[in-house]
């Protein structure tokens, strides 16, 4: 999967070679503890597949500049932030095969630490006049909200609909993946079309992305750094339970449903709920749905010549919805 990664990043290797120090200098504090956690959170950094879409979605379209480096940091100190804050409300001790902020630190000071990165964004695209860059990436950052606050309200109903999954998700990830290629094809220069176009790829496959995230829930994989079964456990209900829910019967969805509700489940519980999950087709359709919406995002770049950026930025679609972390 690496090498994939590898070949992704080879036509935006000189701009991630200068993204790593310019980003690693805005994470820094005179405050001696701020300081010690920053540091724990550069060593546990991620995919960074935000920066990535970004620079593809600039290189596609025209030059790199500092506004492209302003757009590639500010959202990664975002999602960071966000993060952060996201086990906080998930009261996750896990994040990138290590202990979250959370876990280590507690609510009080992971809550504080993302409003500093959150800062540290805002301040870095005033400092270098990226009003635009941050008008486009503050919309998604008011989306992600919207779309958590809409999930603890709605994600544990057994109700929900599929409609109203794909809103939450849309918002919660969709949004940010979208604002990195929109960013990204702005900051080229190029025509309004052209950015409508990349805003729009992104969220097809922002959307994506969450959806396979969902389907790592019920993956025999540790490779995510967190414990399978994760969503269920929470009663949080993502697309192959909403699905299976939608299909059983009403007896099964009856006797289903009452462990589904159940505070704490034992290990034959979470097995019950994942049998049927399996053989009401709620994997396979989401599955199906993500390929939906992976091959959606495609199409659009049908239009655009083609590129060592093109290529890359395709592979990184296919790397979204084939990837095991
Ligand atoms: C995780 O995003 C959060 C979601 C939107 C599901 P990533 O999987 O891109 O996180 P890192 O940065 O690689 O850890
Ligand atoms: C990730 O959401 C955070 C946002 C998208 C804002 P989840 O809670 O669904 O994802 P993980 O599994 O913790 O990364
Ligand atoms: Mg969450
Ligand atoms: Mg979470």
């Amino acid at each position: 999967m690496s090498s994939i990664l590898d070949r992704i990043k080879s036509p935006i290797e000189n701009e991630l070679k200068e993204f790593k120090p310019y980003f690693k200098e805005l994470m820094h504090s005179k405050t001696r503890l701020l300081n010690f956690i920053i540091n724990y959170s550069l060593k546990t950094k991620g995919k960074q597949m935000r920066p990535m879409l970004v620079f593809l979605s600039c290189k596609m379209l025209g030059k790199v500049s500092e506004s492209t480096m302003v757009a590639a940091s500010l959202i990664e100190l975002l999602h960071t932030a966000t993060l952060i804050h996201d086990d906080v409300v998930d009261e996750s001790f896990y994040r990138r095969g290590f202990f979250s902020i959370f876990a280590l630190w507690k609510a009080k000071i992971a809550v504080l630490t993302g409003d500093y990165f959150l800062a540290q964004g805002l301040l870095l695209s005033l400092k270098k006049n990226q009003t635009e860059v941050l008008k486009i990436v503050s919309n998604a950052v008011k989306e992600m909200s919207e779309g958590e606050l809409e999930q603890l309200e709605k994600a544990n109903r057994l109700n929900i609909t599929e409609e109203d999954y794909y809103t939450i998700i849309r918002k919660k990830t969709g949004a940010l993946i979208s604002a990195c290629c929109e960013a990204g094809a702005f900051s080229s220069g190029a025509s309004v079309e052209d950015v409508e176009v990349l805003r729009e790829f992104g969220l097809l496959i922002g959307t994506a992305f969450q959806i396979k995230d969902d389907l790592f829930d019920y993956q025999k994989t540790g490779l995510i750094g967190k414990p399978k079964y994760n969503d269920i456990q929470e009663r949080k209900m993502t697309l192959p339970v909403i699905y299976s829910f939608s299909k059983a019967s009403l007896t099964e969805r009856k006797k289903i449903t009452s462990i589904f509700r159940k505070r704490s489940k034992s290990h034959e519980d979470i097995e019950k709920i994942v049998e049927f999950v399996k053989k009401t087709g709620g994997i396979d359709y989401a599955n199906d749905m993500m390929y939906s919406f992976h091959n959606q995002a495609v199409k659009l770049l049908e239009k655009f010549p083609n590129s060592e950026a093109k290529t890359s930025l395709l592979l990184l679609a296919d790397y979204i919805v084939k990837r095991d972390k």
